[in-house]
Formats: C-alpha cells, structure tokens, sequence
C-alpha cells in the first residue's frame, strides 16, 4: 500500500513535469535558424531516446502513469486490429470540418480537448476521494492525513530513505509547498480550482515559480542550485558502459546546452536559464505537438493528414502522450 501510494505520487509529480517541459522537437521552432533542416526533428525522433527527454525512461511506466494503470491495461489488451479501429474512429472525429483531411490546427484542437477532458477526469477522480462530501474545500489536513498518513508510523530511517530520488518527507514538503502556491486565497485549503492548479501546474500561470523550482530539484543532482551540463545530460541519458560512445543525439544535446540554454557561459543553468528553458513565453504545448505529429507523419508533404496517414503511422500517434490517444482509444465512451 505504501508502495502504491508513492507510485502514485510520483506519478504525479512526474506527469506535471514532463508536460511542464517543452518537449525536445520545439527546440526546432527555437533554434530552427541555428539547426538546419527539419532533419534534426526527424533523425533525433527515429534514433529514439531523444524523443524521451526528460520523459523517464521506461515506456511503459510512462505509460501508465499518464494513462492511470487501469486505462494502461485496457490498451495493451487491445489488438492491434481494434486499436487500428478505433484510430480510425478517432480520426473522424478530428476532423472538424469533414473535408477528409486533419489540418495542424484541427489535431491541436483536439489535443487541446483531450488534455482538459484529462485534467478534468483526473481532478475530479482526486476531487471526490478526498472531499467525499463534495465541501467547498479540501484542508491541506485532510490532503495531508489522506495522502501522507502512512507516515506516522514511519521510523525517521523509513522517512529518510532514498525512493527514486526523494524521500518520503521530501515528497511531503514539497506537496506542502506546491500546495501553498495554489492556495490564492491564503487559507490553507483548496477550491475546485486551487486544487486544479495544485494538481496540475502546468497551466497556471500562479504556479510557473514552484514548477520551476520542482524541475531544478529534479535535475540537480549536487544540490548547489544550478545546473551542470552533466546534470543536464545525466537527466536524458545515462551510459550504459565507461567506454560507450555516446550518441549523437547526446553530443547534439551538450552543444545545445553551451550554444542556447547556458546564456552567461558560466557553464551552467540558473534559474533564469532554466527559466527560459523550461518556459519560454510564447510556448504553445498543444501546436507543437500537432506540428510534429503532422511532420512525421505527412507521407505526401502537404502539411495536412489524411486517415491512410495516420493509420500507417499508428505508432507515433498511439505513443503520443500529449494527444492521449492511447487513452482515447481505451475509453468506452467514444466507441
Ligand atoms: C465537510 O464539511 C463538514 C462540515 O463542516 C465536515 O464535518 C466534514 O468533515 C467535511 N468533510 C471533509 C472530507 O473534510
């Protein structure tokens, strides 16, 4: 149970952060004038792991954390056959206008509905377990007991112990202090909307400070508040052996640390770098993803997608975490 629980909440944490970070192909809108070709998209996405940039590193556990383990499961059991069917399905759906055709600005409609429909699901699921009762608010008591119970039993040695990179207690400071930037109204327990936030940061622009700060924790292996180009590339890659060459993808990845993200060329990220980073300002998460999805996936280079199209490239749309297909495809509702 405890396991689960911190499963659980790592998920989260994990699923707030990978979709807090632009994923590496916008690197292609941001420095499209530095790296030629759309090549650099297409070679990093193909030799794999690239695509995967701080996305951990095992498919499947990505998969049902986003998912939810239940939704996970229902997929896999799908065949190949059914998926394919309802890809087909989903691709009607998509496109708005019936013209036969799903045009870059009709898949991030779309991608921009199911992430909501997700969020909401997600929030209220969170909602109704810890506010049965349906109360105005939820006291960070109440989270905090439902969630962080277990801990009272704990020995200071269990409390301590290493899980994945953060202790259990750490786990619970940092809840606590994401939990008091929701909080806009100052009264230590969160509304529907607060407790959206809480939950998912992402969209909030209130949150944009204690995002930054998880994603620095993460990455900051040494604890010194800054980001080494070793920390930046121990977070996407990790050798397998000492006399492993590394890929070219990672070789790409240190140049873009010393060319882009390190601004002073002190060698390393601080929060303004990462900042900039992590957060640029006119990122639009939802047209980026289309833009890709259409990229890699338009046989005919006509910049819009016909059914055929995304049907043979099933993988990458079924592996899309931020169009949710995969979810979409195991939810009852739409078939
Ligand atoms: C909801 O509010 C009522 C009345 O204040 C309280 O008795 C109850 O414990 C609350 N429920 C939760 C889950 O906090």
């Amino acid at each position: 149970m405890k396991f689960k629980i911190a499963k659980l909440l790592l998920g989260l944490l994990l699923v707030c952060f990978v979709s807090a970070i632009p994923k590496p192909e916008d690197k292609e809108k941001d420095e499209s004038h530095h790296i030629p070709e759309k090549d650099h998209l297409n070679k990093a996405h193909f030799e794999g792991g690239h695509d995967e940039i701080h996305e951990h590193h095992n498919p499947q556990y990505d998969h049902e954390q986003f998912l939810g383990e239940d939704e996970a499961k229902n997929f896999d059991d799908l065949d190949p056959e059914e998926s394919q069917r309802r890809l087909g399905i989903i691709a009607d759906k998509i496109d708005e206008d019936k013209d036969g055709f799903i045009t870059v600005s009709e898949l991030r409609a779309w991608i921009q509905y199911t992430q909501r429909r997700y969020i909401n699901d997600d929030v209220g699921r969170s909602w109704r377990q810890h506010n049965p009762d349906n109360n105005e608010t939820i006291p960070w008591e109440v989270y905090r007991d439902n969630v962080y119970g277990f801990m009272n039993d704990m020995t200071e040695e269990e409390l301590n112990k290493d899980e994945n990179g953060i202790t259990y207690r750490q786990m619970l400071n940092r809840d606590k202090r994401r939990w008091q930037s929701a909080d806009q109204s100052g009264d230590n327990a969160l509304n529907l909307e607060e407790f959206t936030a809480f939950l998912h940061p992402e969209d909030h622009s209130t949150m944009k400070d204690v995002v930054l700060i998880e994603t620095i924790e993460d990455i900051d292996k040494d604890k010194d508040g800054k980001i080494s180009i070793e920390e930046y590339i121990g977070d996407v890659y990790k050798a397998d052996g000492d006399d492993e060459e590394e890929p070219e993808w990672v070789q790409r990845e240190r140049e873009v640390f010393r060319d882009f993200r390190d601004d002073n060329k002190d060698g390393f990220l601080d929060q303004a770098e990462m900042r900039s980073w992590i957060q640029p300002n006119d990122f639009d998460h939802a047209e980026a993803e289309a833009k890709h999805l259409v990229f890699e996936a338009d046989e005919n280079r006509d910049e819009k997608l016909t059914k055929e199209e995304i049907l043979d490239k099933y993988d990458l749309f079924v592996g899309s975490q931020a169009t949710d297909f995969g979810e979409a495809l195991a939810r009852h509702d739409e078939f």
